[in-house]
């Protein structure tokens, strides 16, 4: 893959990271040139989130995302961004093993899609890499409480710190932990309510929340669930549009006008120039219009 060349958007990591407190950070995540190009105007930051294995792999979890498809991806949101900060999420197995391994692939990341950031998930156990790549000009955004890419340990993606309180000063400890390395900002999923509260008091970098309620310093949602085209239902997607079902409809209305042969029609059809007439005996074909809707 060609390298691609950064360029310092108006949003850059020292803004959003000031941002502690005051304007609520909005976040989406977007997989696609055309999604970035649509979102660019309202998100600060797009984050090329390894959802994108789900959402648009079909994949069963994350883990199965790889680097290369991380980079294809980031590099089509970075490509039409112009506004928002674009960060990409470092797939599981690429960064866990050493602090170098991490750089290594963080690196790449950021030379072949032209993004501003990584994001990584854990917390106390990957304090030492966070400051290793941010010491190193490789911005990073954290990740704590709900793990995706962790599924295969939990067992499942139920929310954090609801009935058990006893994961409460642990998970503050990773919040802390993970600022203190110099991550910009940190994404923190599905957690109760007051605890999305101590985090957020408890580090001097914005919290970005995904079902960790409006204390957050931003919100960040999967984009594919907050447009209704996914089938996905936690608890903390509200749909602010139903796209599923008119992609629906739209596929159902061509499909019954392509049976019907009522598509295309004229309005849709190139006709010879001219006086142009089709040699003798050629048929000029012609879409079967309802009564009346031939014009
Ligand atoms: O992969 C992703 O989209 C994410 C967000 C849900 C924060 O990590």
């Amino acid at each position: 893959m060609s390298a691609q060349s950064t360029v310092v958007k108006p949003n850059t990591v020292p803004k959003l990271r000031a941002r502690k407190g005051a304007e609520p950070i909005v976040c989406l995540t977007a997989y696609t040139a055309p999604m970035a190009q649509l979102l660019d105007p309202h998100a600060d930051l797009l984050l090329v989130g390894d959802s994108l294995g789900m959402v648009v792999y079909g994949l069963p979890s994350t883990v199965a995302v790889t680097l290369d498809m991380m980079i294809a991806h980031g590099a089509a949101v970075a490509r039409s961004a112009t506004k928002a900060l674009v960060v990409i999420d470092m797939p599981f197995g690429t960064y866990e093993e050493s602090p170098q391994q991490a750089y290594r692939n963080a690196v790449r990341i950021l030379q072949e899609t032209g993004a501003a950031a990584v994001k990584l998930e854990g917390g106390q156990v990957m304090a030492e890499t966070v400051a290793f790549l941010t010491a190193r000009g490789v911005p990073v955004m954290g990740h704590i409480g709900l793990l995706p890419q962790s599924v295969n340990t939990s067992g499942g993606y139920a929310a954090l710190g609801t009935g058990d309180l006893s994961v409460w000063d642990g998970i503050v400890a990773d919040a802390v932990a993970i600022a203190r390395a110099g991550a910009f900002n940190i994404v923190v999923e599905a957690v109760a309510e007051p605890l999305a509260v101590r985090i957020t008091q408890s580090i001097d970098v914005p919290t970005i929340g995904i079902g960790a309620s409006a204390a957050c310093d931003g919100q960040v949602l999967v984009i594919d669930d907050m447009l209704g085209m996914s089938n996905r239902t936690p608890k903390f997607v509200k749909r602010y549009a139903e796209l599923g079902v008119a992609i629906g409809e739209a596929a159902s209305a061509y499909a019954a006008e392509v049976r019907a042969r009522h598509f295309p029609d004229a309005n849709y059809t190139y006709k010879l120039k001219g006086d142009n007439r089709p040699p003798a005996g050629e048929q000029t074909g012609g879409a079967k219009l309802p009564a009346g809707e031939n014009k």
